[in-house]
């Protein structure tokens, strides 16, 4: 890429507070010493071999790894099923009548499941899929809302031995269409439709959609009825189309599992590129369940018999899939399901879920702190939140201001936060603190997690050990992707060939004079002002460390002069004024925070920012605002209208300087 002399990332931004490990954690924290540590470093597939007989096999594997740069094979030789591990083993341990999940609908409806009776459905599930003709091996594609069939369509897939492929909810037929195609599904399981933002969202006229034209390996589609009278007339398609509560209900409750082979595929994922084609992400079954559960457990210093979990996010992306189905399940945790929106009915839903179910354990992504933080804190303080333990955070750099909100107002001062940095492509949390452990930094992952290789290098792969360079990770490990569905070469090419030797996938980081990481953001979003790489996440976390601001998003516009130039866009908190004088104090604010160099050339308020539906922000989109392009694809945008929005404030902008 570029020479040796103009090596890193800079790194400008210093945060010096630090909360060492609380007390109340400690007294109760699985772990309050570096020994996972140091036993995973003496012996790293020792260490994994040792989680991964937390699981239960029919067959012991007899190998631990095989390593064929860039493809790897974990615990081969072993024979074991997912769904039986998430479910039948904790039924059989006397554990039937634990709540797996409370599910909330967005309309205010109430589910409470025990692993017994979802042991049940995703048998009843497994033998519907069955009788269509569904078989170990084949591709299942699965497009829902937010409901417990969802967790129990994959949990069916796995049992029987055929991968799934959840597609967002909120994704649209065309990108449904491509994804059923690459993976030649035989079965689509979707739903009538969901709720969101108290309105009725259809679904299947989007199926009918994607199948219209394509799909031609679907021979049957399977819908649940969530919205019944609220969906406008659902079509069936007569010998396609299967209503579930038709087709699964009258199912056995018995459906013995298949036995697997560690390395068969348990599904695919898929994520999008920098090139239109969206890549399916490979996850197998053995390593990466080993490794879901055993962060899962760990991070978060699960506490199964009396914690009440909650991760925020949704199924469709790979947060979900490792941290509301896998993992948890097969830690026997107790989860809270949530159908909607943060906003529905009012501001607090979240704070009302938490105080209802007595969640212990919040896991949600920076996009909603800092949507918490315009909001105001007032919506948090009528509920009661002293359940919470632990917080987590994950998708995107979390800012130092947001951090230390979350902690200070969802935690009351009392809970660790951590920041946990993994990918799809990853499958498990990489970097992240453990709560009775590491004395937290606000904004930073802190550390690889036992077991984990991981090294920040300059632009020729050599190891830096202070300051911003390239993120890569230097050994396999159990969750990793196993490849690109149907193109090994693209897989080698994206993410084995820019560090010969090194797995890397587009982040930049730094590491502090503790050797801590600090994640800061794709190195596509790097901007290079007068020479200096300035990364976009330490800007806006100067930004955000006003007390006026809650959001902003920095681009490097092409700049005559200096290469790029700064331009920010701010979402200011509820009550502030958005005007020029502001703009003026947050650009001396930036300078001050971290240097001139950094100082944005505009300050564009908007009340919103653009965000792709996973809540991390587009910074393409307003880099094309900025230089004034035309905006091309916007399909994946969460909410169109910010957009046109922001183009018009961008227009107003004087030229400065
Ligand atoms: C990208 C992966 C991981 C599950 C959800 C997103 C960014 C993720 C962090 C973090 C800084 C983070 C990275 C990464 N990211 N977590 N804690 N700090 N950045 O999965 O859609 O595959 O996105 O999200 O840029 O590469 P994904």
């Amino acid at each position: 890429m570029d020479g040796d002399e103009r090596a890193t990332i800079e790194d400008f931004f210093a945060e010096d507070r630090s909360f060492p490990p609380d007390d109340r954690i400690r007294e109760s924290a699985l772990l309050t010493d570096a020994s996972l540590y140091e036993e995973a470093e003496a012996d790293f597939e020792a260490f994994w071999a040792a989680q991964a007989r937390q699981l239960s096999w029919f067959e012991p594997f007899e190998t631990v790894l095989s390593w064929e740069l860039p493809f790897a094979r974990w615990f081969e030789g072993g024979r074991l099923n997912a769904s039986y591990n998430c479910l039948d083993r904790h039924v059989e341990a006397g554990l039937g009548d634990r709540v797996a999940y409370y599910f909330e609908g967005e309309p205010g409806d109430r589910r409470t499941i025990t692993y017994a009776e979802l042991l049940d459905e995703v048998s009843r599930c497994g033998n519907a899929l069955r009788s269509l003709g569904v078989e170990r091996g084949d591709r299942v594609a699965i497009y829902m809302p937010m409901i417990p069939e969802l967790a129990i369509a994959m949990l069916a897939c796995a049992r029987i031995g055929a991968a799934h492929s959840v597609v967002f909810g909120g994704f649209s037929s065309e990108a449904l269409r491509g994804r059923i195609e690459d993976a030649e599904a035989k079965v689509l399981i979707t739903a009538d439709g969901g709720w969101r933002r108290g309105q009725p969202v259809a679904l299947k006229p989007n199926a009918d959609a994607a199948l219209e034209g394509g799909g031609a390996s679907v021979a049957h589609v399977i819908v649940v009825r969530r919205l019944g009278e609220a969906a406008p007339d659902t079509a069936m398609k007569e010998g396609r189309d299967l209503w579930w509560h038709e087709v699964v209900a009258d199912q056995p409750a018995h459906c013995p599992p298949e036995a697997m082979e560690s390395e068969d595929l348990l599904y695919l994922l898929y994520t999008s590129g920098t090139t239109a084609r969206p890549k399916g992400i490979m996850h197998t079954t053995a390593g990466y369940l080993t490794q879901v559960a055993f962060t899962h457990r760990y991070v978060f210093d699960l506490h199964p018999e009396t914690d009440v979990y909650w991760c925020a996010a949704d199924i469709g992306w790979v947060t979900g899939h490792s941290y509301i189905v896998y993992g948890p399940l097969a830690n026997g945790a107790t989860s809270v399901l949530y159908e909607g929106t943060p906003d529905h009915p009012g501001r607090d839903r979240w704070w009302s879920i938490i105080e209802r179910y007595k969640v212990t354990i919040l896991y949600c992504a920076p996009t909603a702190i800092r949507t918490f933080m315009k909001w105001g804190s007032e919506h948090l303080e009528a509920h009661d939140l002293s359940s919470l333990r632990v917080l987590g955070s994950v998708g995107e750099p979390i800012n130092p201001e947001a951090w230390v909100w979350y902690r200070q107002h969802v935690g009351r001062d009392r809970c660790p936060v951590v920041d946990t940095w993994w990918q799809t492509e990853t499958g498990a949390i990489m970097i992240s603190p453990l709560p009775g452990v590491t004395t937290l930094k606000p904004g930073s992952a802190t550390f690889p997690l036992p077991g984990i290789g991981a090294e920040v290098v300059d632009d020729a792969g050599r190891p830096v050990s202070r300051g911003g360079g390239y993120l890569t990770l230097t050994r396999p490990w159990p969750a990793m992707l196993r490849g690109i569905y149907g193109d090994p070469e693209r897989y080698t090419e994206t993410y084995w060939s820019r560090f010969p030797g090194r797995y890397f996938a587009g982040d930049g980081a730094k590491l502090d004079d503790d050797g801590y990481f600090w994640l800061l953001g794709r190195v596509d979003d790097v901007m290079n002002v007068s020479g200096h790489r300035v990364s976009t996440t330490e800007v806006e976390s100067a930004l955000v460390d006003h007390p006026s601001v809650a959001e902003a998003a920095v681009v490097g516009a092409t700049d005559a002069t200096t290469g790029q130039a700064i331009i920010a866009y701010v979402t200011v908190k509820a009550g502030v004024a958005a005007d020029g004088a502001h703009g003026e104090e947050l650009r001396r604010h930036v300078a001050t925070r971290i240097g001139p160099i950094a100082r944005p050339r505009a300050i564009i308020f908007t009340e919103d920012l653009p965000k792709t539906r996973s809540g991390k922000i587009m910074r393409r989109l307003l880099r094309d605002v900025a230089e004034g392009r035309d905006l091309g694809d916007t399909t994946t945008l969460a909410d169109q209208s910010v957009v046109e929005e922001l183009r018009s404030r961008a227009a107003e902008q004087p030229a400065e300087e």
